[in-house]
């Protein structure tokens, strides 16, 4: 995915662009660029990101502009292929999230009609489509280009023939900040925080025309109204508030984020969709496809209602056969794979839920309900709070199909991750920071922790790390064990304890050192390994949470360790909108 932000209004709108890019920066940042009607276009893009040293320093005139901050898809990250990008007269300047799919096309008969490109991404055609389209109003010239278009688009475009912004949205997310006298229009809210709290936000299919006093919204040939909602996030929830990276400080906000996950979820406001299923199957991908995992050990042990768990990128081209309730997690609401898998499972007459944590994103306008999360902006690219909002709205949700028989543990939870954030984990850090490889073990619904424990290690730290059922790892990764291949073991006290007492000591007869977490005062797991880590003994779900926590700070500072780039690792974004 990319950032995009436009501003119009009366202040000079460089300055304001480049503040909105680098809070946009954690949805890529590969590259970045700037166009704002001065004397003509003016323009300033680049490799890299914009939060370097120096690279924010961008003179350009004018109070209209538009920005971008890249992560590559078509093309690789340079000068050229930053956005803005323009038409063949530089009349058009265009920003553009999301992919032309049909781009290929489009760029060869623009060839033949003359048309000369400069970069090799599908953004560029929209802005010569465009070019052919426009006479003398641009909003026509962009609603007449987008009908060509196949693919996600959210786009903001600017000519210095008219004084305003035109903005347009197909899956791509887009909102439009209403300040006081000035405008702003972004891939989400965090940019726009700053300046106001009330936004509106497009539909698939809508076209806006902002100019210095007013937003007009087209949808087809009707010009419609977008409700003004006033969001709850502060400007303080997207700063690092003190802390040296994001990833520390949302780490540290899980207690708050989990109680108010907790809290936000009541038997009596709960979706009719959502009220006790016969059978659930939940899509999702990466932390949030862990996050359902978790839930369909804990939902099935508890209830007996049985979940199925697909991978959402699969989901849509190998369909199982569904009905029921599908829920689809994601913390962003704009990963195209879930929003592709819902989609689908619409069209074989499912009921649809969907859970995330932000207002207003594609997912919520996809399923028949939403759930929010109530995690607050999350920043860095691992996901480290969010995932513990959404084990707090599942838990919730198995909390209320139980009667209310978790009331209490729930209640607990908030306490116990706080307690936990304090552990000194400085000796298994030691160990990590030195290894090539890691693996992590578990069972039951610890499984799934471990493969949240490693995907954090290995985003984060970019070490090797792998997430093993604990029963699978004599069955072909036992060849990979060495004296250098230490294996995170979590071993709580439940029906698993005793064979897992026989994996880890299956693992140290191959040599592998060997860290648990386990239960304070487990002697037994204590003295069969190298480094026990415990965790109050409390009841499952909140082990769960305990454990997670430790997982998570143990990648942060083995990273740190390691001086990698913790909220920005390399190659990654905070959400993946292509397929
Ligand atoms: C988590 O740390 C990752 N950044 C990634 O796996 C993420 O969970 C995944 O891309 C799904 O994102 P979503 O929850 O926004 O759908």
């Amino acid at each position: 995915m990319c950032g995009i932000f436009g501003y119009i209004g009366r202040r000079t709108a460089a300055p304001i662009i480049v503040k909105g890019l680098k809070k946009l920066e954690y949805r890529g940042y590969d590259s970045f660029g700037i166009a704002t009607l001065g004397s003509g276009i003016e323009i300033s893009k680049h490799e890299g990101r914009i939060s370097e040293n120096g690279r924010s320093a961008i003179r350009l005139n004018g109070t209209i502009g538009i920005g971008h901050t890249r992560w590559a898809t078509h093309g690789i990250p340079n000068d050229i292929n930053a956005h803005p990008h323009m038409d063949c007269k530089n009349r058009i300047a265009i920003v553009h999230n999301g992919i032309i799919e049909n781009y290929a096309d489009l760029k060869r008969q623009l060839i033949a009609r003359g048309h000369r490109f400069l970069s090799e991404t599908d953004t560029e055609v929209i802005a010569h489509l465009i070019e052919e389209k426009y006479t003398n109003n641009l909003l026509t010239a962009v609603r007449d280009t987008v009908s060509d278009l196949q693919g996600s688009f959210a786009l903001l475009v600017i000519s210095p023939e008219e004084q305003r912004i035109v903005a347009a949205r197909n899956a791509s997310p887009l909102v439009i900040g209403v300040g006081d006298g000035e405008f702003f229009a972004a891939s989400d809210m965090t940019p726009i925080l700053e300046y106001t709290e009330r936004a509106m936000f497009l539909e698939d299919g809508d076209i806006a025309s902002l100019s210095q006093t007013k937003v007009e919204i087209f949808h087809g040939d009707d010009i419609v109204t977008r409700q003004i909602e006033l969001i709850d996030w502060s400007v303080e929830d997207t700063k690092k508030g003190g802390f040296p990276h994001y990833m520390l400080k949302e780490i540290y906000e899980q207690p708050q984020a989990f109680y108010n996950s907790i809290s936000g979820i009541t038997k009596e406001t709960i979706p009719r969709v959502a009220i006790k299923p016969s059978s659930v199957v939940i899509v999702a991908c990466g932390s949030s496809f862990h996050a359902g995992l978790i839930f369909k050990y804990l939902l099935e042990e508890t209830c007996g209602i049985p979940v199925r768990i697909e991978y959402a990128s699969e989901f849509k081209y190998f369909p199982p056969p569904v009905n029921g309730l599908v829920i689809g997690i994601t913390q962003s609401g704009e990963t195209a794979d879930t929003l592709t898998a819902l989609k689908q499972a619409k069209a074989h007459n499912c009921s649809t839920l969907a859970i995330t944590n932000v207002l207003g994103s594609s997912v919520s306008r996809i399923a028949d309900s939403t759930l929010y999360m109530r995690a607050g902006p999350e920043i860095s690219v691992a996901a480290t709070k969010s995932f513990v909002a959404q084990l707090a709205v599942l838990m919730q949700l198995i909390n209320i199909y139980s009667d209310n028989q978790f009331n209490k543990v729930l209640l607990q939870g908030h306490r116990a991750i706080e307690d936990i954030l304090l552990k000194d984990l400085s000796e298994a850090i030691a160990i990590c920071k030195k290894a090539h490889s890691l693996f992590y073990v578990g069972r039951g619904a610890f499984f799934p922790v471990s493969l949240e424990g490693a995907l954090k290690m290995k985003e984060i730290s970019y070490i090797h790390a792998e997430g093993y059922a604990a029963g699978e790892l004599k069955h072909g990764p036992f060849a990979l064990l060495s004296k250098d291949t230490p294996v995170i073991a979590i071993c709580m006290p439940d029906d698993t304890y005793g064979v897992m007492i026989s994996n880890i000591k299956e693992i140290k007869a191959r040599g592998a050192p060997v860290i648990a977490l386990g239960v304070e005062g487990d002697s037994e797991l204590t003295d069969v390994v190298d480094l026990f880590i415990s965790v109050p003994k409390t009841h499952k779900f909140v082990q769960v949470l305990t454990s997670l926590v430790i997982l998570q700070l143990l990648a942060y500072h083995t990273a740190v360790a390691l001086k990698r780039d913790i909220d920005k690792p390399r190659n990654l974004a905070k959400s993946v909108t292509v397929e």
